[in-house]
């Protein structure tokens, strides 16, 4: 069990031996520190249901207290004010050196798929598949430190208007291609195409329909035909999509992200007809397309119903999402399905979940959760462009990242060693910085302020892993434990850290890592104090320089650990 909960349950067990029954102790961090480490307010709680004043209370309470802890104070109407003494501090400290699972408060383990890759083949990648995948890898390592088994699922967006765009564009470069005669037979052979070719051709492609309305038509009934399983295209358009994944997964890569599915759009299309007949007594004909009615008698806004299939006959973005659904209980039976997805989603996954529900293509115990993200602003509050006004793809803001970082990377690191480094500090810099704010809140991108080495910055935290690997090169750190409590500095830490089985809960219940992100600055502040004010590596007293030895140990470990939840990689110099 975690230190705090520990303690939280002891108390509530003396108290209730001194008949106070009270459904769970929160141990606060005692904002006047002169009072004392830690504050407990149940008192006034207390007072009500036993009708008696509240400090009489605490003085009771006080009495039973005393016994284990140090400087119970009463303070105001009845807040109960406490410190933890050092031995107790030692002996926890001493046990979680190397130990991160103690600070895990472990449930019955569950199985979660989250889906969070949602990258859409033959385009680019923008910001917002960062934050998605930012956001989701982390939460999926988190949900599997927390004990549940957790599958992450890319969701390709592999099938819509790029292939109408790709194929047309062929069909006017290369019209003399089996694909394109309508009575050939034979084995399709491999198509040459570049992901540069892709690029290009989307391009021309894109701009031609726009003006161009017989092209645009031409565009939209390759869509359909695809759709529709025409061998033909579907063969070409699978080959395209193939040869646009390896860019993809460049990047998931990049970012440190893996999944266990590698399925999309394009291969939830054999499950459609399953689906359908599950949806058949909820679909009704609506302006000549098939929907289901998502509304509830208590709505305060009024929700549309949700298309399942268009007036063209043709499958849309919801029916992959119900298809990949109705796979996914059937081949894995999860628990729960997490969404991380951008906030303007957010109703149609509200659409789609009460189809699910009410077509009981998801039993009613199973959790259908929309984590939904705000999105990255530029200095103008408007989602984040390019100077020429496009959607910025997220090529472009990591390279605008890493120019920035190898600016201040120090020359003396040789070159060979560099590479590694800037890219790790990169990508640290984009994770930390888009994990930094709460999940739902949108953010402005500050090129200069989030790739700072000070600050609340990836890089930040990163240098203060940087000091902690140096020092331990250097001191002999075997068997190394917490003797003493030399000073504030190492008392701080150890305080802080008890703290954290609540950030991680926090975290993992809100489903958002800016309580993780917010705790790494903390405890970097508080190391780089006691590392400014201490003389680590020349300490005369051999128990004090033992319990600095132990002290870096413990704060590496939260460091690093934490740091592999957002999927951060460390680096040794910067
Ligand atoms: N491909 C979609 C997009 O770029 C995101 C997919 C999200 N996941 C899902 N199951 N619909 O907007």
């Amino acid at each position: 069990m975690a230190k705090l909960k520990g303690i939280e349950d002891f108390i509530q067990k003396e108290i209730a031996k001194i008949g106070y029954e009270i459904d769970s102790v929160s141990l606060e961090e005692c904002s006047i520190k002169e009072l004392g480490q830690f504050q407990l307010n149940f008192a006034m709680k207390l007072s009500k249901i036993y009708h008696k004043s509240p400090r009489d209370i605490a003085e009771e309470v006080k009495r039973v207290l005393d016994v284990r802890f140090k400087n119970v104070n009463i303070a105001g109407p009845g807040f109960i004010n406490l410190s933890l003494k050092d031995e107790e501090l030692l002996e926890y400290a001493n046990e979680y050196i190397n130990d991160f699972e103690k600070y895990i408060e472990y449930e019955k383990p569950k199985t979660i798929v989250v889906d969070y890759g949602g990258a859409n083949a033959a385009k680019a990648l923008h910001v917002g598949h960062m934050r998605s995948a930012n956001i989701g890898e982390a939460l999926k390592r988190l949900a599997k430190l927390f004990g549940n088994k957790v599958i992450g699922d890319v969701h390709l967006g592999d099938l819509g208007r790029q292939s109408g765009m790709l194929i047309s564009q062929l069909m006017e470069e290369q019209p003399d291609l089996v694909f394109f005669d309508k009575n050939y037979k034979g084995e399709y052979p491999k198509i040459n195409l570049t992901i540069e070719d892709l690029g290009r051709m989307y391009k021309i492609a894109n701009a031609k329909a726009k003006e161009d309305e017989t092209r645009m038509e031409l565009v939209r009934d390759i869509t359909l035909e695809i759709d529709k399983g025409n061998v033909a295209y579907t063969n070409l358009w699978k080959q395209i999509v193939e040869i646009s994944e390896p860019t993809i997964k460049k990047v998931y890569n990049e970012l440190n992200c893996t999944f266990d599915l590698w399925e999309g759009e394009l291969s939830s299309m054999q499950y459609v007809d399953e689906t359908l007949k599950v949806l058949k007594d909820y679909l009704y004909e609506s302006e000549g397309a098939l929907v289901i009615d998502v509304t509830k008698d208590d709505d305060k806004l009024s929700i549309p119903p949700l298309i399942v299939i268009k007036t063209n006959g043709a499958t849309i973005y919801a029916t992959r999402d119900l298809a990949t659904i109705y796979n996914r209980v059937n081949k894995i039976n999860p628990d729960e399905f997490w969404y991380v997805v951008d906030d303007r989603q957010s109703m149609y996954f509200e659409q789609v979940f009460r189809a699910s529900y009410k077509t009981s293509l998801v039993r009613n115990d199973v959790a259908l959760k929309f984590l939904g993200f705000g999105t990255i602003n530029g200095t103008d509050g408007k989602p984040f462009k390019t100077r020429s006004g496009e959607v910025m793809e997220l090529s472009s803001l990591i390279s605008m990242v890493k120019e920035e970082i190898t600016k201040k990377v120090k020359d003396e690191i040789s070159d060979d060693r560099k590479e590694d480094i800037i890219n790790n500090l990169t990508i640290a810099t984009l994770k930390y910085a888009d994990l930094l704010s709460y999940r739902k809140t949108d953010y402005v991108f500050d090129l200069v302020k989030f790739s700072s080495f000070e600050g609340k910055t990836g890089p930040y935290i990163l240098y203060g892993i940087v000091r902690i690997k140096s020092l331990l090169k250097k001191l002999d750190i075997e068997n190394s434990r917490f003797n003493n409590i030399p000073n504030d500095d190492v008392r701080d830490i150890i305080l802080s850290s008890i703290k954290l089985s609540k950030v991680l809960n926090l975290s993992y219940r809100e489903a958002t890592l800016n309580y993780i992100t917010d705790y790494l600055f903390e405890i970097t502040n508080l190391f780089n104090k006691f590392y400014n004010n201490n003389n680590i590596l020349n300490e005369k007293d051999k128990d004090t320089q033992e319990t600095y030895i132990a002290l870096l140990k413990f704060v590496y470990n939260i460091c690093h650990n934490l740091l592999n939840i957002l999927a951060i990689n460390e680096v040794d110099e910067m």
